[in-house]
């Protein structure tokens, strides 16, 4: 099974398909808004995960639902309830998908060509248990059980073993040692642009507005993108530092995420002046 995913990670065959794909979900969703609420950004955490509870959690309690007598109408509403829950959360999981690196999208269009047939299947088991024929409904949602399982272990592949959608800066903070660490002197650092900085060999960006400083990790959680390059814009009358590689936005006041496709806030850390010199400390 390794070996699998391995040679799906590196098969390039799929990406045709994956890049034209892509295309096609960025043409469709073009609102930043809409994008951002399907990446999660209002939740601190990514949407996709969460929507998906709903049909695993249905399509499963059908499965077990079917296997008792007498209840074949709760079968067929739990089947209809993740039937149509999967959509919504098929939606955030492409939009999830079209920022995510090659090799991730590779593992990602196959996970999510195997929830297409799971879903499939589960619409068919719907319209046969909707038209009496329960027998071919239960063999239907049995078979789509089956596609959608597949279809989650290639997500937790994608989750846990190719860190997709997870925050890919959060362990540099376990780089970093306890206790103050100077960073610059107050009057080197200019006004309202981004200096890039070490400690502990821990890449941070500096922001000063007026004597405050603003200490933030420099590594993008959503990709690892150099925030350092990044450019600082007004957004909602924050100063925002603006990912270079993908256009995650994050607030230089608090490390909030603004924009997606990151929805994971960044780590600031707190910071001090003593005689004009700047320090930082983990949070
Ligand atoms: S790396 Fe993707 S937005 Fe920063």
């Amino acid at each position: 099974m390794r070996e699998f995913l391995t040679r799906l990670e590196q098969a390039t065959a799929l990406d045709r398909v994956g890049d034209r794909l892509q295309r096609a979900v960025q043409g469709t969703l073009r609102s930043q808004r809409v994008r951002d609420v399907l990446h999660g950004v209002f939740l601190g955490h990514p949407l996709h995960p969460a929507m998906v509870q709903v049909p695993v959690g249905a399509w499963i309690s059908a499965a077990v639902v079917d296997l008792l007598p007498g209840q074949r109408r709760a079968a067929t509403a739990l089947v209809g309830v993740g039937t149509v829950s999967a959509l919504p959360a098929a939606v955030a999981g492409f939009n999830d998908w079209a920022a995510l690196s090659r090799d991730q999208r590779r593992v990602g269009l196959v996970h999510a060509a195997a929830n297409t047939v799971g879903l499939a299947l589960y619409a068919s088991s719907l319209a046969a248990r909707l038209n009496g024929r329960h027998g071919a409904g239960r063999a239907l949602a049995y078979l789509g059980l089956s596609a959608a399982s597949a279809g989650a272990y290639l997500g937790g592949h994608l989750a846990y073993k190719q860190g997709a959608q997870v925050n890919q800066s959060i362990s540099d903070l376990h780089l970093i040692s306890d206790g103050w660490h100077g960073v610059g002197e107050l009057a080197e650092l200019p006004q309202r642009k981004l200096v890039t900085r070490e400690i502990d060999d821990v890449s941070v960006i500096l922001y000063r507005h007026g004597d405050d400083v603003t200490v933030m990790l420099e590594r993008c959680p959503h990709q690892s993108g150099p925030l350092g390059e990044g450019e600082v814009q007004e957004i909602d009358g924050h100063a925002c530092v603006v990912c270079p590689w993908h256009g995650s936005a994050f607030r230089l006041n608090g490390g909030e995420v603004v924009h997606g496709p990151a929805a994971n806030d960044q780590a600031i850390l707190p910071t001090r002046v003593v005689d004009g010199r700047v320090e930082a400390r983990l949070p």
